[in-house]
């Protein structure tokens, strides 16, 4: 593989695993014991607003008691030294809601199905960090109106920042997938189009995900073993 200047890396809930926050598609499609399309779409806040904000409450509470681990950890490393050794720019894509990769000292993430740590005002548009739980209908600090909802996109929603994605996609010449099973677009359509411009692709996954065809290179292996030993290879 020609050493990359340029570095988009997407992850997903595999990348979590083994800090201890659950994958979407591992235990038999429940997800914290609810039907995803119960918690996770603007119908299903619409029809029992309690019902999700008590569901996205448990896992905001959640994700604060979980540690990064060796994955996370390498990739931030990454992150901070590649600019300074290779002077090119390293984007972590991802698709989880923890802050495990700020956590674990990423400098350059992109949510782009938002944060469990943000909170959403349906009022006046504005997000803002938020760590408590929104169950009680706490009034906005902007406009005092009771509308904050979990700033994470639902099926049906717009993914955030898809505009920067490919943008940096464009300016890349490596493309690495990490822990995502390749299951939900547009995501999982970003290896096409690093293939249609002409850069390497890598997936590191523990099992090969729906996408691996498109990838010109896969290792197989946990993440917080395999993440490591490719960050040591690339900063050597
Ligand atoms: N190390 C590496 N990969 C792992 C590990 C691990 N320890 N454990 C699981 N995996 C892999 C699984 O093999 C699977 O391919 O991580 C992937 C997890 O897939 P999903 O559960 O589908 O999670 P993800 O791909 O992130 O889901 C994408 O779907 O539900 C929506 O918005 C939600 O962002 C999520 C999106």
């Amino acid at each position: 593989m020609k050493r990359p200047r340029n570095i988009v890396i997407l992850t997903g809930a595999g990348i979590s695993a083994e800090s201890g926050i659950d994958t979407f598609r591992g235990g038999g499609g429940l997800w914290e014991q609810h039907r995803v399309e119960d918690v996770a779409t603007p119908e299903a806040f619409a029809r029992d607003p309690d019902l999700v904000l008590r569901f996205y409450d448990m896992r905001r509470e959640a994700i604060q008691t979980k540690q990064p681990n060796p994955a996370h950890i390498a990739l931030a490393r990454l992150d901070r030294e590649w600019p300074k050794s290779e002077g090119g720019e390293v984007l972590i894509v991802t698709q989880n809601v923890d802050d495990l990769h700020e956590r674990g000292g990423a400098l350059n993430v992109l949510h782009m199905h938002g944060e469990h740590l943000n909170a959403w005002c349906t009022a006046c548009d504005m997000r803002l960090r938020w760590t408590d739980p929104l169950i009680h209908r706490p009034s906005c600090p902007l406009c005092g109106e009771p509308a904050l909802r979990p700033d994470i996109v639902w099926f049906g929603e717009i993914p955030y920042r898809m505009d920067e994605i490919h943008e940096a996609l464009s300016a890349a010449d490596l493309f690495v997938s990490i822990g995502t099973s390749g299951a939900v677009y547009p995501a999982a359509g970003l290896v096409r189009t690093a293939r249609d411009l002409g850069m390497q692709t890598l997936e590191l996954n523990l099992e090969r995900s729906q996408g691996s065809a498109w990838f010109h290179e896969t290792r197989l292996g946990p993440a917080s073993a395999i993440v490591p030993t490719w960050v040591e290879e690339l900063l050597r």
